[in-house]
């Protein structure tokens, strides 16, 4: 079965197309980054406004590319939510429309449920039931991926994303946008205990994350360091960083697969390329005889594959779109889209 994925939930213009959510064909993103970056994060109307600029060409060049016509589609997704909702509606919409001119099922899909069905592209092994952590610019969560389509939210974070930390603290050192992947850049052979950050915990609730502690701190290490003329070690800064939002995601992990005896564990979104974070894992895993499964640095950003893997499921337990499907800016990754057929 040949599915087509187009993501546009953010700042990336993304299609692709996979077959049986495993066998990528193609893979096309257009990525605004450089125009973002002049602004210092994502401005929602650029963003919506440059996704309808490009979206007809990165569609039809992921059709070219995996040589395939129209014809040969047999289900058309696209990522409905969470994300900027202008942005949302261009890829779904267009969706929508290819669906409709071509007499093809419309399947919405999760953004968060794509990240972790990136995995599913990479390893055909895998399989739930697995613990997944996802962490991007705008999520942090812990699931226990029952199936493809049954996930159990274990833990979340109580106000910032930890890509959002990595961002904001990352733009008030001067880094250029995006942030996180520079931050990560200037941590490499950083002394990670110079700089005492505090921890991302929740009292009461163990499974729980709070950045804002960790983002406050490390700004006003930067405000106060610059008000008093000092100099910061901004490597030792960025390790330390690094360090406490990577320990934090990592401890939980552990505690999710204690809880629930499961042995595999999947990490997915942007903040999976963070090196600190991947070490991390890579060690405890190995320590505890779990296996980890991580996609390579160019599957852990928005994708379209990953949209097209996930639809492949979504498709096959039913899930097929109505042609109302609206957008929505959040969303939780264990609630269902509205189920009908198209036409
Ligand atoms: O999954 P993603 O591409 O988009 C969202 O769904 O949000 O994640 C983007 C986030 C950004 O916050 C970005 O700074 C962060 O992932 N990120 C990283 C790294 N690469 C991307 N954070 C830390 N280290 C990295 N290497
Ligand atoms: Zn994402």
């Amino acid at each position: 079965m040949i599915v087509l994925g187009i993501e546009s939930s953010c700042d990336e213009t993304a299609a692709a197309v996979c077959e049986n959510g495993r066998r990528l064909l193609s893979d096309v993103i257009y990525s605004q980054a450089d125009i973002h970056a002049l602004y210092g994060g994502v401005v929602p109307e650029i963003a919506s406004r440059k996704h309808a600029e490009k979206i007809s060409y990165v569609v039809s060049e992921a059709l070219k590319r995996a040589r395939v016509s129209p014809g040969d589609v047999d289900v058309v997704a696209a990522t409905c939510a969470p994300g900027l909702i202008g942005a949302l509606l261009v890829g779904a919409n267009f969706a929508k429309a290819c669906a409709l001119g071509w007499d093809k099922p419309f399947v919405p899909v999760h953004h968060i449920r794509g990240h972790i069905a990136a995995n599913y592209i990479c390893f055909p092994e895998l399989k739930p039931p697995f613990i997944a952590l996802i962490a991007s610019g705008g999520h942090t969560l812990i699931a226990h991926v029952r199936d493809y389509t049954g996930i159990e939210i274990m833990g979340t974070t109580r106000d910032d994303a930890a890509g959002e930390t990595f961002d904001k603290i990352a733009r008030v050192m001067g880094l250029p946008y995006p942030g996180g992947v520079k931050l990560d850049e200037l941590s490499q052979g950083g002394d990670q205990d110079k700089y005492r950050l505090p921890r991302a915990e929740v009292a009461g609730d163990p499974m729980a994350f709070s950045f804002s502690g960790i983002k406050t701190a490390g700004v006003n290490l930067i405000h106060n360091a610059e008000q008093s003329g000092k100099q910061i070690d901004r490597r030792d800064l960025a390790a330390g960083i690094a360090r406490s939002i990577s320990e934090a995601l990592v401890s939980r992990i552990f505690l999710a697969s204690e809880l629930t005896d499961e042995r595999t564990i999947v990490a997915a979104g942007g903040v999976a390329a963070n090196s600190t974070l991947r070490k991390m894992l890579t060690e405890g895993c190995s320590s505890r005889g779990l296996k980890l499964y991580m996609p390579p640095l160019s599957l852990c950003g928005d994708n379209g594959a990953m949209i097209a893997a996930q639809g492949y499921y979504e498709f096959k337990a039913g899930h097929v779109g109505k042609p109302d499907q609206n957008c929505y800016a959040n969303m939780p990754i264990n609630e269902q889209f509205g189920v009908g057929m198209f036409i």
